[in-house]
Parts: structure tokens; sequence; C-alpha cells
């Protein structure tokens, strides 16, 4: 697979406009945000021994298989706006595993939920993204004591089934896209982040104890998915995308 294999699909937009053999460009506080539906044709030759371990270790087929489609498209996807071979983009990794691009002022963050991941692509500022496909959860509420404030789990318990999923989905994505954002995954408590009916309304910001606010962006999705993204920033334009292998 060549950086020329693939294409960009999404509405029409600069990012779109500027896509060309050269690769992609993207401003300063701009996202990009990059689907990847695991059919997706990976390519092993891509990938690092270390991903080529991990990608061994997977039991199961279907898994293995979205981890060889969803870090190939990663590695596509970087490339073209770094201008470097997939197969020579080298990552580092903090101290609860958050992969960044070494020596790079290009941010990236991924998410895979069932058939579908996710990448945020930014520049200057950290950024954390995260997807969660609508499963039916009958544990809602054992999950929700586990990562909700007393406020969060006081207004779950109002809703009606169908609205406690919504609300429970919305929730959790923006706790779980700040905590990548901050690189801590769960290491931080997700209680202590405190998400109250604007930040499901309107686009704002919300402060998180020790690690300053938070600018968090819900996402257009495919059909079941919940999504949103996490900068210390607004970003000035969110350009959604989804990576496709040429036909
Ligand atoms: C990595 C972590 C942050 C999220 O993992 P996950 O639930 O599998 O979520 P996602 O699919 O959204 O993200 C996985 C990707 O995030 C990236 N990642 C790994 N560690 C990360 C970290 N500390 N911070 C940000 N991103 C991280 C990787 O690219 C990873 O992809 P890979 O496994 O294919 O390499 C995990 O450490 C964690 O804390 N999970 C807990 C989930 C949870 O209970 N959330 C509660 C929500 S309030």
């Amino acid at each position: 697979m060549t950086t020329q294999a693939w294409e960009a699909i999404g509405p029409t937009s600069d990012a779109l406009k500027q896509l060309s053999k050269n690769g992609l460009t993207i401003n300063a506080n701009e996202v990009h945000i990059w689907w990847i539906h695991q059919s997706v044709k990976g390519d092993i030759s891509l990938l690092s021994s270390d991903e080529v371990s991990r990608y061994q270790s997977f039991k199961r087929d279907a898994v293995r298989n979205r981890f060889l489609s969803y870090h190939s498209a990663l590695r596509i996807i970087l490339s073209s706006y770094l201008s470097v071979q997939p197969d020579k983009i080298r990552f580092q990794f903090n101290e609860f595993g958050k992969p960044s691009l070494l020596s790079q002022r290009l941010k990236f963050n991924l998410s895979h939920s069932e058939d579908w991941a996710v990448c945020a692509v930014s520049t200057g500022q950290e950024l954390g993204i995260d997807c969660e496909y609508n499963r039916n959860l009958n544990d809602l509420m054992t999950v929700a004591h586990e990562v909700f404030s007393s406020d969060e789990l006081d207004k779950l318990r109002q809703f009606d089934r169908s609205k406690q999923h919504h609300y429970f989905y919305n929730l959790w994505t923006i706790k779980e896209a700040i905590l990548k954002g901050m690189g801590t995954g769960l290491s931080y408590a997700a209680k202590a982040i405190s998400v109250n009916q604007q930040h499901l309304q309107s686009d704002i910001s919300l402060s998180v104890p020790g690690h300053g606010r938070w600018w968090i962006t819900q996402l257009s999705s495919p059909k079941c998915f919940y999504s949103a993204i996490a900068t210390p920033m607004k970003p000035t334009d969110v350009s959604v995308f989804e990576f496709r292998n040429r036909a």
C-alpha cells in the first residue's frame, strides 16, 4: 500500500481541496477527524516490530485484522501530513501508554470501538478522542458508579431507559476524551471530571482539577456511535473525513 492508494471522503472543505499527492496540510488549532472502517485493507509491512508483535498477540482473527487495518491507516494518515513514508514514522509513549510522534508538532489520538476507529489530528495543541459503539448495557448503573460523580448519577437516575443510554454515552465519551487528552487514562479519577447539562447542549470548556480547562467538541459519528474530542483550546475548525482504500 502506498500513500496514493487511499482517498479521503468528506464534505468539501479547504482541507480536502488541499488534499493532493503532495500531502495534507492542517492549520494551527484546526482538528481533522478521520473515521476508519475495519474493512480498510491493512499492510503489515507498514508496522513497526512492536506493532507486529501486538498484532500477532491477538487471539481472535477479527481483533487482529482490525488492529492491522486501524494501525496501517493511522500511519498512512500521519505520513500524509508529515511527508514521510508510513513505515518510517516513529512513535514515543508516555508513562500511561499515550502514543505521540517523536519530535513533531503534529498531535494525534486514536480510539476504536467495534467496527470503526477514529483518529484526531491537530497541530500544536494536545488532544484526546473517544468513540463508543452504543451497545445495550444491562449493567449501565454499575458501570456509571465507577466513573460518574454523585450529581451525574442523580441526573442519570431521572431519565427513562433510552435517555439514560444517550446521557451515559455522551458523558462517557466526554470524560474519556479528556482523560486521553491529558494522557493519564484511568489513573486520573473520572469522577473528578464534572460534566453538566450545559456541556451536552453546546461545545464549551470545562475545568479539570489539576489539569486546567479542556474544550469539548461532540462529533457527528457513524450510526450508533458516540464520540467527542477534548483540546486545551477551542479548535478554529473541525473537519470530518473517512479514510478509504482506493477502489
Ligand atoms: C488507553 C486508555 C486511555 C483507553 O483505552 P480504550 O478504552 O481501549 O480506548 P480507545 O479505543 O478510545 O483508545 C485506545 C487508543 O488510545 C491510545 N492510547 C493508549 N494509551 C493512552 C493514554 N494513556 N492516553 C491517551 N491515549 C492513549 C492508543 O492509540 C490506543 O490505541 P491502540 O490500543 O490501538 O494502540 C485506557 O488506558 C483506559 O484508561 N481505559 C479505560 C476506559 C474507561 O473505563 N473509561 C472510562 C470513561 S469515563
